[in-house]
């Protein structure tokens, strides 16, 4: 892993846009396209209100970031919380499946975050917390 980048943010709404800020400043190092920037900026805002709303429940717990290169052109990301975790991950990762009741869940997350990557791995335990690692290929080559 190469240029490794580790932040953390209070899990709470407010820091959805510095969450993505970060990211999309990390990922510029390889001169993405304004597309693959776009990408990446909604599956990590997409991972960290996951996050800070079902994680934490509002409750604003430290939500770690990890950023790489696993090679030239390849981009790793890590969204980690010590929240609640998931009881059922095959099932919370189908598309519309939402805990939440709220008008504002869509339950797309998941689908979001997987379209978007290239690869998607979700380790949970309840109690514990959740790591979300994403896997993106980027098009233009990186000179490490
Ligand atoms: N970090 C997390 N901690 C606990 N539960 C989570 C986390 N991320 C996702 N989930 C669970 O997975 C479900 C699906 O997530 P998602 O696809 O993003 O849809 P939504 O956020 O709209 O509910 C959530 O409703 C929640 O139950
Ligand atoms: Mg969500």
């Amino acid at each position: 892993m190469k240029k490794e980048l580790k932040v953390q943010l209070d899990g709470i709404l407010e820091n959805q846009g510095l969450a993505r800020a970060v990211a999309a400043a990390y990922a510029s190092q390889a001169d993405p396209t304004v597309e693959e920037l776009t990408e990446i900026k909604t599956a990590v805002s997409e991972a960290f209100s996951n996050a800070a709303i079902h994680g934490y429940k509002g409750e604003g717990g430290p939500v770690k970031m990890e950023f790489g290169f696993t090679s030239a052109d390849t981009l790793m990301i890590k969204v980690i919380d010590k929240g609640t975790g998931i009881e059922n991950i095959a099932v919370a990762m189908e598309p519309l499946f939402t805990t939440d009741t709220g008008p504002e869940r869509s339950g797309m997350g998941f689908t979001v975050m997987e379209s978007f990557m290239d690869k998607l791995k979700v380790d949970s335990k309840p109690g514990e917390g959740t790591t979300v690692t994403m896997i993106k290929k980027l098009d233009t080559y990186y000179e490490l």
